[in-house]
């Protein structure tokens, strides 16, 4: 059924119109055999458009169909302005009273530019002797706190955020010597105030400054899913559509889409790359950057105008959106099965015909993940590359995974089924935590380089973390298990704001606040909103989820739970 505003023929639409318009939210019987070869060739459909906004699948059209409510969902706010969060005056129930603290926290911690709120500051801690650089905008901290205003109908500050960030793409990046890549996004900026001379600056960090001189990889593609997210929320086509975010996400897909020496369609990195920002031994192939790098192509293939220099990139994020899921979904997965498989692995093998392709030693298998793998679930393990499984479970990637649609149906469930069967590790007292178990005595000091904040069961080792509420939620609505996400915000809301807002919680149960956590940090705060106002309205969900695309659906079958 459509329910459109205007009929559009693609035949007739001016040229820089692109694709996006193509999108549709209707599902189109005739659509079944369409093929984006022939889209790109002949444009002919005459489609419905209307405000809200839907991914183009590989093969254009099929993730219009069989899409569930909630993906069609377009969800606006239109309370712009108002101060009284929309949520809560939508509710037919009293809404908890840490949601109108947790908005007046949020709001003060704004950022305006040139009298435009532009960002949030990541922790408005005056409490803290040391501010280090909790004062800034960070780009992935930023990014619940859009969700926030989105849902709340207060897409400005989003709008704002997204070409501020554009603007600090096109600086010059360096470090001493070294030129950064011309899509690399800023980890973070912060806006200087002259009261003297009634002037604002920006200065931006792209790695040069940050600990440990690591370029943030996740900042582009938060910033692809965040367009998007902006996109599909205010049904606004225009500013996706516009020259300059089009190139700015051409300029991040061509610093990963880029040929090099790689065997790999995962994306290589450095360690601290992403969230956790410091040597935690996450080098290599992170799942947390691999979800996100999945989902970002996913959301640009939705917004790319297939203009000459578009389609382009259209046809190599195809290529690689098919070789990424299959090694990911084949070579990353691991359940019971699969680790028994593992387990029983012969090594030296060589040529095509081999099982253990990356050579992993099974006497590398550390004991604990034995005893944790239950009969039931699964995830995503943190790193695969030659002869090394990092069999680490970390939460954002994913909870990503599932949102992005990486994990296939099956998967996404079996990493449910884990939250349950494993609720005491994960969640324990204080959701959830960054990843699991912690590194302790000689292999943190290998692993860490003996570092002071993340030790055991602490920090970016295997602390709780408030603010990874929202993926969750969002994941568990997605996977139609809403009372997961129900029994851990109840978790949430028992200490949060009594705490006050920590940035971390440390202990094998995350009883205790972390030892340098910041108070009030903001993505704690718009976390804990996010994830309400989900609950809430299940069909904001759409602004961060995308739907299984058939294309992608797996060649091989390994074991129950794929
Ligand atoms: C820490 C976290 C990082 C976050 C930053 C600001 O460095 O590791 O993920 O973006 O603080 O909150």
């Amino acid at each position: 059924m459509c329910h459109a505003a205007e009929e559009l023929n693609i035949m007739d639409a001016p040229k820089e119109a692109g694709l996006l318009n193509v999108s549709s939210v209707c599902s189109i019987p005739e659509m079944d055999d369409f093929e984006l070869t022939k889209l790109l060739d002949k444009p002919r459909l005459t489609i419905k458009r209307e405000r809200s906004f839907d991914e183009r699948s590989l093969s254009e059209m099929s993730l219009s169909r069989g899409l569930d409510n909630l993906e069609l969902a377009y969800s606006p706010g239109g309370r712009s302005g108002l101060n009284t969060p929309a949520s809560s005056t939508r509710n037919s129930f009293e809404p908890h009273p840490m949601v109108a603290e947790a908005w007046d926290s949020l709001r003060r911690s704004l950022v305006h530019f040139r009298g435009q709120p532009v960002g949030t500051i990541a922790a408005y801690d005056h409490a803290s002797e040391e501010v280090l650089n909790y004062d800034q905008v960070f780009v992935r901290d930023f990014v619940p706190s859009a969700l926030a205003f989105l849902m709340n109908g207060e897409p400005d500050i989003v709008k704002n955020f997204l070409l501020k960030t554009l603007q600090l793409q096109g600086w010059e990046k360096r470090i001493d010597r070294f030129k950064l890549g011309e899509g690399a996004m800023p980890a973070s900026f912060k806006v200087l105030h002259d009261p003297e001379r009634k002037t604002d600056t920006i200065v931006a960090d792209f790695g040069e400054s940050a600990i440990g001189r690591v370029a943030p990889v996740d900042s582009g593609f938060w910033w692809i899913i965040l367009l998007r997210a902006y996109t599909k929320s205010t049904g606004d086509l225009t500013l996706a559509e516009t020259p300059d975010c089009q190139k700015g996400m051409r300029l991040i897909l061509t610093l990963c889409l880029s040929e090099g020496f790689d065997t790999f369609p995962t994306l290589l990195c450095a360690d601290g790359c992403s969230m956790i920002d410091r040597r935690m031994g996450i080098y290599g192939y992170p799942i947390e950057i691999q979800a996100l790098f999945f989902m970002a192509l996913r959301c640009s293939l939705a917004m790319l105008k297939l203009d000459a220099e578009g389609k382009e990139f259209v046809e190599r994020i195809m290529k690689r959106l098919h070789a990424l899921s299959f090694h990911m979904r084949s070579y990353f997965w691991i359940d019971f099965q699969q680790l028994n498989d593992i387990y029983r692995y012969k090594t030296e093998e060589y040529s095509h015909t081999a099982v253990n392709k990356f050579n992993v030693i099974p006497d590398s298998i550390p004991d604990w993940v034995f005893d944790f793998m239950p009969t039931r679930g699964g995830y995503f393990i943190g790193n695969v590359s030659p002869a090394r499984m990092d069999f680490r479970w970390f939460a954002l990637g994913n909870c990503v995974a599932i949102l992005s649609s990486l994990a296939t149906p099956e998967q996404a469930s079996a990493i449910m089924d884990l939250f349950e069967e494993r609720w005491e590790e994960l969640v324990g007292e204080m959701p959830i935590k960054i990843c699991y178990p912690a590194i302790e005595s000689h292999e943190w000091r290998i692993v860490t380089g003996c570092d002071p904040k993340n030790t055991r069961w602490s920090y970016h080792n295997g602390g709780s973390w408030p603010v990874l509420l929202w993926l969750l939620t969002a994941a568990c609505i997605k996977t139609g298990r809403p009372q997961i996400a129900r029994r851990a915000i109840e978790l949430a809301e028992s200490r949060l704001l009594k705490d006050g807002w920590p940035e971390y919680y440390d202990g094998k149960l995350g009883r205790y606040i972390g030892k340098q956590a910041r108070k009030y940090q903001t993505w704690s705060i718009a976390g804990y909103l996010v994830a309400k106002m989900m609950l809430e309205d299940p069909s904001h969900l759409g602004m961060i989820s995308l739907e299984e695309d058939r294309q992608l659906k797996p060649i091989i079958k390994r074991s129950a739970s794929f």
